[in-house]
């Protein structure tokens, strides 16, 4: 920068070489409801991951002002803004990974089911824009409820004909980043070496953290198991009841979702060994939809892991969970089919 504080001609080419090279080892993503509770930060986390070059920023409000304060921040990717739906086919051209918070939240007293109407309609909406003009690329859907919504994107691609389930994954990452905080508390250990597989699904009795299989391993008691499990499933009221009306989580789910769409990134770049938990389509159980842990790489989903060794709390929390989601997983399918 010259004294005056602009990078003057030297310095512009400067940026722009830097810029071009950040672009050529980078991804593109674009972030769908990108000025929302969980988009703003989700987009703040992405526009400094050295993992992408170009984030497109969209939603139906607010994307001018989000774009200019994000595109500020001196990190390698470049932010664009897309407002309105006349501008997402632009918002979607040519992108990788595109990230799904869009749709409204949960207010005290909600499920998540109770935002069925409005999100399912926006998550087909996209969907369908996605099909058209970026039908190669993998998705992230946040919006809830997910058990729903990531069958209504499945049913959008097929009737496209750009179905392909190893680019669909329902976002839980927040439940394990959840399960690891609490289940560290119980151990006491530091967080960031937990890792706790949560399979089902993402609401209520379908989030089933498998204590068993805990790292490091741990021999939790019944009544520590019992207590886990429900403030596991129960996490995100937590939040809804201590926003009292203005939300969900928003700051965690950012946080959880720029990891899982950093993880996305480096299985398409080609990292091996990239395992997270996710909600994809599955033949683990008789359900067309579950979540397990997923080996990541550049398709998408390249291997589906199985549950594994379950205790007796487990396989009766299993057989829980798979008689709500099934229910989750038709209602999505019909919305699209009806
Ligand atoms: P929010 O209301 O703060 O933001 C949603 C954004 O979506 C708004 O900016 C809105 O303008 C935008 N939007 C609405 N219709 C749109 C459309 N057709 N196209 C593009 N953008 C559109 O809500 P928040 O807190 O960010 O939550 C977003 C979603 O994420 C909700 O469905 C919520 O339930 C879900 N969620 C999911 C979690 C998970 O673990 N998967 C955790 C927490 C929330």
């Amino acid at each position: 920068l010259n004294p005056a504080g602009h990078a003057g001609q030297e310095g512009t080419l400067l940026m722009e070489r830097t810029r071009a090279r950040g672009a050529s080892s980078g991804f593109k993503v674009a972030v769908l409801g990108a000025a929302g509770g969980i988009g703003q930060p989700l987009s703040l986390l992405l526009k400094t991951s050295p993992l992408v070059s170009t984030l497109h920023l969209f939603d139906v409000v607010n994307t001018p002002g989000v774009t200019a304060d994000l595109s500020h921040i001196n990190s390698s990717a470049v932010v664009r803004g897309f407002v309105g739906n006349d501008q997402l086919p632009a918002a979607l051209d040519g992108v990788d990974l595109v990230v799904i918070p869009a749709g409204v939240p949960r207010k005290p007293g909600m499920t998540r089911d109770d935002l069925f109407n409005i999100n399912a309609g926006i998550v087909q909406k996209l969907c369908e824009g996605i099909a058209k003009h970026c039908p190669r690329a993998v998705v992230n859907i946040i919006s809830n409820p997910v058990n729903s919504t990531v069958p209504i994107a499945a049913e959008v691609f097929k009737r496209a004909g750009t179905w392909d389930p190893r680019k669909v994954l329902g976002v839980t990452a927040l439940d394990v980043v959840r399960a690891n905080t609490f289940v560290a508390e119980v151990i006491g250990v530091n967080p960031e070496i937990v890792d706790v597989p949560v399979v089902g699904g993402h609401a209520g009795v379908t989030i089933l953290p498998l204590l068993s299989q805990v790292t490091p391993s741990f021999s939790f008691s019944k009544e520590e198991t019992e207590k886990l499990t429900v403030r596991i499933q129960d996490a995100g009221t937590e939040v809804v009841q201590a926003k009292a009306g203005t939300g969900s989580a928003t700051l965690s789910m950012a946080y959880a979702a720029a990891k899982f769409a950093e993880q996305c990134l480096r299985g398409l770049s080609g990292e091996t060994g990239i395992v997270e938990c996710a909600y994809v389509s599955s033949d683990v159980t008789e359900l067309p939809f579950f979540a397990t842990k997923v080996r990541l790489g550049r398709s998408g989903v390249e291997e589906i892991h199985p549950l594994g060794p379950l205790n007796e709390f487990e396989r009766s929390a299993l057989s829980k969970a798979i008689g709500e989601l099934k229910g989750s997983i038709d209602k999505g399918l019909n919305f699209v089919r009806k």
